[in-house]
């Protein structure tokens, strides 16, 4: 879709429909909706008399050929209460004002943003928006969804003083929201259709399209270097696994500066291996690639945004098969790291992808570390479908994730992980084992097997198991790959210093 500024006055715009939105409260139709109010010879303020338009969230008003303009309808969103709307709302409603729009075969948008709120974030948000609501996943369908699109789609209100803002803020909203969708093509992609080969050459034509280095190693080169537990999981599978990373260099690093680490667990399709999962929902574990999507997804975007630091993307990938070479419960697996595991339950494979991934990315010069992952259900009782997982070794580092999480509007949770659930990964054979005994907290044990992998980097892992996909459409978006984290991580990556 097409996304452009438009800096003439709305009424001489041509367009499908002219979305702007309205506050819930005594007057919804405030003194910024006066000069749209009168252009319509005092509509608004009759809907709002009415009770037709009330500024409740989500709520939608539309008009058909709106008096005084050249829009073919008037749609005015309602954003709910003015003390609780930020940018993650304003970013929604655009969605949701696209997805509504396009089932109503509308192929031009035009977003006006309020006179009260012209700012490069608000720009950012609302175009953000609008691409991540137009996404459908829909690759597969001969018929593609109600058999539309919006073809087009501009923001109008930013003009003279506002405009440079307008500008900066829709080119972040559609180099991140752009981004997000590559993560969410990824993650939707069936299994038979997405293997780790597959993942690879997606990388790597990323890598081409924006010029960052990608290396991509096989099993053989994966053997020579010793990485066993990703390995492990790999070898009940006929499709090879491979370990693909991404590198950004910047030009303007400074000695001693950053180095962040992504580690992405990319596992195509999870069925439990030999501790086989049961069938119903096992679907939604071609989703289990969605941390490895999200990583490539952030050098997407980076790779545009040219932060300040070097970022490298460390994504192991395999199946997780039950075939009959595949390991099985009780077997001991060296790490790269040197660590012995016995693995209790072959299900438990993430974390021994991820072991293998990060001791990596410190051998590779990483200073700072983030795991993504759709690790655990265990995550998903806890904390639903609602927030992301937030665990780590390092309280400050924890701090910059969560603050980078606020501002770019993804729902996150800090988790606790304190020594004592080591205790529960202790194996009577090995160094560790890759579940915990005893009871519960499944989310927390997994974050401490990681840990045993992380040194003395700080790190922090992202679970994502709730968050990475969703089971049924929203207003704001399509049913499935969400593409949480890489809003983030970018925003963690552009403003990260030591
Ligand atoms: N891929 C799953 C976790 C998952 C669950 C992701 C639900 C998305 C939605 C992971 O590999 C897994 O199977 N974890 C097990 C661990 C257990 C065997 C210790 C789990 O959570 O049940
Ligand atoms: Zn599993
Ligand atoms: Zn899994």
């Amino acid at each position: 879709m097409e996304l452009t500024l438009e800096t003439r006055p709305f009424t001489q715009i041509e367009s499908g429909a002219l979305v702007t939105y309205a506050f819930e409260g005594d007057k919804p139709v405030d003194a910024v909706l006066t000069d749209l109010d009168r252009t319509l010879g005092g509509e608004l303020t009759r809907l709002a008399e009415s009770k037709e338009l009330t500024g409740k969230w989500l709520e939608m008003t539309l008009i058909h050929y709106p008096q005084g303009m050249k829009a073919e309808r008037l749609l005015i969103v309602g954003a709910g209460k003015r003390d609780k709307f930020t940018s993650a709302e304003l970013r929604k409603l655009a969605a949701a004002a696209a997805r509504y729009l396009k089932s109503r075969s509308v192929k031009r948008l035009v977003f006006l943003g309020r006179a009260d709120d012209l700012s490069a974030a608000s720009a950012e948000a609302i175009s953000e928006g609008l691409l991540l609501g137009e996404y459908e996943a829909d690759k597969y369908k001969s018929e593609k969804k109600n058999g539309t699109s919006l073809e087009s789609s501009a923001l109008a209100g930013w003009s003279g003083a506002s405009q440079a803002d307008g500008e900066r803020g829709l080119r972040r909203g559609r180099i991140i929201a752009e981004a997000q969708n590559f993560a969410r093509e990824l993650g939707n992609e069936p299994s038979n259709y997405l293997t780790p080969r597959v993942l690879a050459h997606r990388a790597e034509q990323m890598g081409r399209d924006f010029n960052l280095a990608v290396d991509v190693f096989d099993e053989k080169k994966l053997q020579e270097m010793k990485m066993g537990a990703l390995l492990s999981v790999a070898q009940g599978s006929a499709e090879p696994p491979r370990l693909i990373v991404v590198t950004y260099t910047s030009e303007k690093a400074a000695p001693g500066s950053p180095v962040l680490g992504l580690v992405g667990k990319a596992i195509t399709f999870d069925t439990g291996g030999i501790s086989i999962k049961p069938a119903n929902s096992m679907e939604e574990m071609k989703f289990d690639m969605c941390g490895g999507a999200a990583t490539l997804g952030v050098m997407h975007a980076i790779a545009h945004l040219k932060p300040g630091i070097k970022v490298v993307a460390i994504v192991p990938s395999t199946e997780n098969m039950p075939g009959g070479k595949a390991q099985k419960p009780g077997d001991v697996q060296i790490a790269m790291s040197g660590k012995s595991i016995e693995v209790i339950n072959t299900d438990a494979e993430g974390r021994l992808v991820l072991s293998d991934g990060l001791h990596y990315a410190r051998q590779l010069g990483c200073t700072h570390l983030v795991d993504v992952a759709t690790l655990t259900g265990a995550i998903v009782v806890a904390l639903a479908n609602v927030n992301t997982g937030v665990f780590g070794s390092d309280t400050k580092f924890i701090e910059q994730v969560l603050a980078a999480s606020r501002i770019a509007g993804e729902k996150m949770w800090p988790m606790p992980l304190d020594d004592d659930y080591r205790e529960m990964i202790k194996s009577a054979i090995a160094d560790i084992q890759n579940v915990g005994s005893g009871k519960g907290g499944g989310a927390i044990t997994a974050a401490a097997f990681l840990r045993e992998f992380t040194g003395d980097t700080p790190w922090v892992h992202l679970d994502i198991a709730g968050t990475a996909y969703l089971t049924e459409g929203k207003p704001w978006g399509a049913k499935g790959a969400t593409g949480v984290g890489v809003r983030t991580l970018v925003e963690l990556a552009m403003t990260l210093k030591s």
